[in-house]
């Protein structure tokens, strides 16, 4: 594979399921192995060395799923030159060209739609019902990205007017994209980044998350297989300093990121404190969601919604829900509902049709929430925690009281559900809570009031608004998805303009 730096052995996949060993050092979900491996190739004619490292499944650390060499920041610069050149080609390849390639890399997903399962669920401890959305998602990408591409770049528009002379509106690429992609949605994500700069007529440098780098090299495969050259689209797994390094580049085009507000705020700095050109940062980020939940909605439809919500994928969604806001006349039975739906869940082998809830990624995430759960049960009441395996790296569904809103002061990434009564004539209180936080990806309204709905989406910027129904998995085309404020820069993924940043614009004027 041309692009691919894979670890150890490059065979046409590379791994390895169900081959048990023992571990003698594992951090997080990682082994650090003590064989280094031969030169890999980075591109054509360039090769890195490193350690191999292998990834373990997080629900069962013995499980070997694969092994990866990770690229350094030395390997940076080599990877710019190629995707330099990379991007002379594929800018000049059409639109219409460009897209029949992605739609049939949408093709191959599907074709291989069992294996990426099998793979998210060892690699990233997702179970097949949110694999099955998650290859569905990335194959919607895809498709939705080669039309958008076809509309917007297949031929200049016409600007008549008073000039008299022939004026013409075209997009072009950027150059090269860096993209910087998430652990919770290493299929999806990943791939929505970088067929969208693809899509644009940029080369991509792309860098998977450090935790789940063979689901990544999976769809760069199937994109070279599908026909994008190996110097377009260059895969370069690594650590932290790799994307900072890579954001660091002066030849960079533009980034795509997804993932903590923290780190799209670091990404940020780096771009504005280098000189040249100016260029742009996509970025999606965190939320702190809520839902509002009032005396008139449905209690069933809301307990079902919620459970949903804040503990499907081990709520390890940035669109899950973190903080409840339930009126007060009707919270004892909502809540009493809410705990019974999340007793049921069961917690497993996110390979089993019977598992509700797989693994969190890995240990440090564990750790973090462990530490959480701990602080609130010193300072606030944990209504509800459900079993775990004695195995893995789970955490069981956890149900929190708040005295107030602001006891919780920032996203706490995984299925812990926190809970604040509010009173019917307080809702004013309440948006101006959800407003403080700076927060504004995804809002739940639970409600048969439309005025009270209205209120809200006047008085709110949040990004995705959903009223009575749960608040995850927006549909690509159809609930183009992104926030505002601390949780992203716009423009929405899987949504009409999101191709614009990606892109230039070129007016060329002649005088008939
Ligand atoms: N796009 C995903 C969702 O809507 C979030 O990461 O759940």
């Amino acid at each position: 594979l041309p692009g691919a730096i894979y670890g150890g052995r490059r065979n046409s996949s590379g791994i390895e399921f169900g081959d048990r060993h023992e571990l003698d050092e594992v951090t997080g979900n990682m082994q650090r192995s003590t064989a280094p491996v031969d030169a890999v190739p980075l591109v054509p004619g360039l090769t890195v060395k490193g350690e191999a490292l292998t990834v373990c499944a997080p629900h069962d650390p013995s499980l070997k799923v694969g092994t990866v060499v990770f690229a350094q920041p030395s390997d940076v610069d080599a990877a710019m030159e190629a995707a330099l050149k990379g991007f002379r080609t594929w800018s000049r390849t059409s639109a219409e060209a460009r897209a029949v390639i992605l739609e049939r890399a949408a093709d191959k997903l599907e074709a291989e739609r069992d294996r990426l399962l099998a793979l998210l669920a060892r690699e990233a401890g997702k179970t097949i019902e949110d694999g099955i959305s998650e290859v569905r998602e990335a194959t919607d990408f895809l498709r939705y990205y080669a039309n958008r591409s076809r509309e917007m770049f297949g031929a200049p528009t016409a600007m008549p007017g008073p000039t008299g002379e022939d004026n013409r509106l075209g997009w072009r690429g950027r150059g090269v994209f860096a993209c910087i992609a998430p652990w919770n949605f290493p299929l999806a994500i990943f791939l929505g980044q970088v067929t969208a700069a693809l899509a644009a007529g940029n080369a991509v440098i792309a860098k998977p998350a450090e935790q789940t780098p063979l689901i990544a090299y999976e769809a760069i495969r199937i994109l070279h297989d599908a026909g994008v050259p190996g110097d377009a689209l260059i895969f370069l797994p690594g650590e932290g300093d790799v994307g900072a390094a890579l954001t660091k580049h002066p030849k960079l085009g533009g980034v795509a990121f997804t993932g903590s507000t923290q780190t799209a705020q670091a990404i940020n700095r780096t771009l504005a404190a280098k000189d040249g050109p100016i260029v742009p940062l996509i970025a999606e980020t965190g939320g702190l969601n809520a839902m509002i939940v009032d005396g008139t909605a449905l209690p069933e439809q809301v307990a079902d919604d919620v459970v949903m919500s804040a503990f499907r994928s081990a709520g390890q969604r940035c669109s899950a829900l973190r903080l409840l806001f339930v009126q007060e006349d009707v919270a004892d039975r909502m809540l009493e509902m809410i705990e019974g739906a999340a007793r049921e869940l069961v917690l497993g082998d996110p390979m089993l049709a019977s598992t509700d809830i797989g693994p969190v990624i890995d240990n440090e995430q564990k750790a973090m929430l462990t530490e959480h759960v701990e602080t609130m049960r010193k300072t606030q009441k944990v209504r509800f925690q459900g079993e775990v395996p004695a195995e893995g790296t789970f955490f069981a569904p956890t149900i929190v009281d708040l005295s107030s809103a602001e006891a919780l002061d920032r996203e706490i990434f995984g299925p812990v559900l926190h809970v604040v009564r509010w009173k019917a004539r307080d809702l004013d209180t309440v948006l101006d809570k959800i407003e403080a936080t700076g927060f504004g990806l995804t809002l739940g309204v639970h409600t048969r009031i439309e005025d009270l709905v209205r209120k809200v989406v006047d008085r709110l910027d949040t990004g995705n608004v959903y009223v009575n129904r749960n608040i995850i998995g927006a549909v690509v085309g159809t609930q183009p998805f992104g926030g505002s404020g601390l949780s992203g820069t716009g423009f929405k993924a899987g949504g009409p303009n999101y191709l614009t940043r990606f892109a230039l614009e070129q007016v060329v004027s002649i005088n008939t």
